[in-house]
């Protein structure tokens, strides 16, 4: 591939202003790309650029904003091969996982272009005689989205075609081991917003380490700051556009727990944890972390889960026999080390899996790991991103639930059982206090129609479909008076 450009706005780039990073792929560690990084000035026009664009793309009427969404949706179709190809490249994650991120930015923007119709506001009685009260829901302004590697497409365009049809323009800081993935989608989907006159609709700024997100976060010109990544990520970003009173929207951190019950379809939960714990390496927000099993089947699960462990076929993800790539990088192949090794400190037992592979195309390929533990053990408390999955028995569904309830993150749940009762017990107000919480299927690969995010140290953030839509534009409420009489409300006669 060419050189990029990694800043795609208004007010265009040059090349290396602020140095350059190699996109190295962690499949062999081939070079991908050069992409210039973002200097301080580039920043500042970037940002500038963003802003002029909003003042003109919130007079284009909604339905009308859809449409450009419309033309990115067929344009991501035509290429979706192609991006597959360079996400599995750039972060190591199987064909079909990489397509499938496309198809979920296919997805999203299909469903905003929908959304450009019905971005509905409610209208109210009023208390008083020839008034009229409603509220509406006008474009907010410029949004910064932070993304982290894991989904280098799919996250952003969750926040950048929602955002975009309700009027907003979009600044983008990716990580850099997603950037190559980032340039290409922001001068596919910047392509469409060109022809349309809106340069600056979709821009990209990029760097090597955290330095110009904390910018957005502090710029009082970027209305909301969405940012998906680490608990310790999130956290700074929150207190720097709390301290400016600005908005954020934060998916963070999951260790997220599978529940099987006695009377569960033992097959059916074994295919869901094979994909949540090993699909994408262990690499997901809503990757299957803890596993917890009434004591009458846990010994039948222990042995199918170990024996399909040792049969996923593990290497070059290009090959489409392969189930699982690589990690990201060599600092997540010494944490899923240390993790292991500190896991058989507190009491676990390494079932299957626990080290590098030899002999790879690249020294990043691990084996997915099962360990098992009498009960919850202190590192269990903590994410891992890696293929570790932590198999610990539990009385009854009750236990089950306050150990799964008992980790400082919220984002992903999931039961199997096939009684009623358990099901409305886990899916009530007493049960699973996370932001998802799944029966008879899997932690991840939530579809793009539900609203998408987590309590606690997940952020309380949600993204994506259900009515997500409304933190990317400004509420107004409206009262008329259409009469010559001055009411006042609550009753209050004054003077
Ligand atoms: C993430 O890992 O940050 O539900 C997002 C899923 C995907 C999105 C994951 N649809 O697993």
């Amino acid at each position: 591939m060419p050189q990029q450009q990694a800043v795609w706005s208004s007010v265009g780039s040059e090349a290396g202003a602020g140095g350059t990073y190699h996109a190295i792929s962690p499949i062999d560690g081939s070079f991908i790309a050069e992409v210039s990084l973002a200097s301080d000035e580039q920043y500042e026009r970037t940002v500038a650029g963003a802003h002029k664009t909003f003042l003109e793309w919130r007079k284009v009427p909604a339905p009308e904003r859809g449409q450009l969404i419309r033309e990115i949706a067929e344009l991501l179709r035509r290429k979706k091969r192609e991006l597959g190809l360079l996400i599995t490249s750039e972060v190591g994650k199987i064909v079909a996982e990489g397509e499938g991120e496309v198809q979920e930015a296919i997805d999203i923007a299909d469903f905003a272009v929908g959304l450009s119709r019905q971005l509905y506001g409610r209208t109210m009685h009023s208390e008083r005689r020839t008034h009229r009260m409603f509220e509406q829901w006008h474009p907010l302004g410029v949004v910064g989205v932070i993304t982290a590697f894991n989904f280098p497409a799919a996250v952003w365009a969750w926040n950048a075609f929602v955002a975009a049809v309700c009027g907003d323009t979009i600044v983008w800081k990716p990580s850099e081991r997603g950037l190559a993935t980032a340039v290409a989608m922001t001068e596919l989907c910047g392509e469409v917003a060109h022809r349309w006159g809106m340069t600056g609709l979709f821009s990209l700024i990029s760097d090597s380490d955290a330095r110009l997100g904390m910018r957005l976060a502090d710029d009082p010109r970027i209305a909301l700051v969405s940012a998906t990544g680490s608990v310790g990520m999130g956290r700074s970003v929150a207190e720097t556009v709390a301290r400016r009173l600005g908005r954020t929207l934060l998916e963070l951190g999951g260790n997220n727990a599978v529940i099987v019950l006695e009377d569960a379809d033992i097959s059916l939960a074994v295919r869901s944890i094979l994909f949540g714990a090993v699909g994408t390496a262990g690499q997901r927000c809503t990757t299957t972390r803890r596993l917890f099993a009434e004591r009458s089947i846990i010994d039948e699960l222990q042995q199918r889960l170990v024996s399909d462990y040792q049969q996923i076929a593990i290497g070059d993800p290009r090959n489409a026999n392969n189930l699982m790539g690589p990690l990201i990088s060599e600092q997540s192949v010494r944490q899923f080390e240390k993790a292991v090794a500190t896991a058989q400190d507190q009491g676990a037992i390494v079932l299957c899996g626990g080290a590098r592979i030899d002999g790879m195309p690249s020294p990043l390929y691990v084996q997915p790991t099962i360990l098992r533990v009498d009960r919850p053990i202190p590192l269990m408390k903590e994410e891992t991103f890696a293929p570790i999955l932590y198999l610990c028995p539990v009385e009854d569904i009750d236990e089950a639930i306050l150990f799964q309830n008992d980790v400082p993150q919220g984002l992903s749940s999931a039961l199997f059982t096939s009684s009623m009762r358990h099901t409305e017990q886990f899916v009530s107000c007493l049960g699973s206090d996370c932001g998802i919480a799944n029966v008879n299927l899997g932690t991840s690969g939530a579809e793009i129609g539900g609203a998408f995010g987590g309590e606690k140290d997940t952020g309380g953030g949600r993204e994506s479909g259900s009515d997500s839509w409304k933190q990317y534009m400004r509420r107004q409420t409206n009262t008329l008076n259409f009469g010559s009489a001055l009411p006042l409300a609550q009753g209050i006669v004054f003077g």
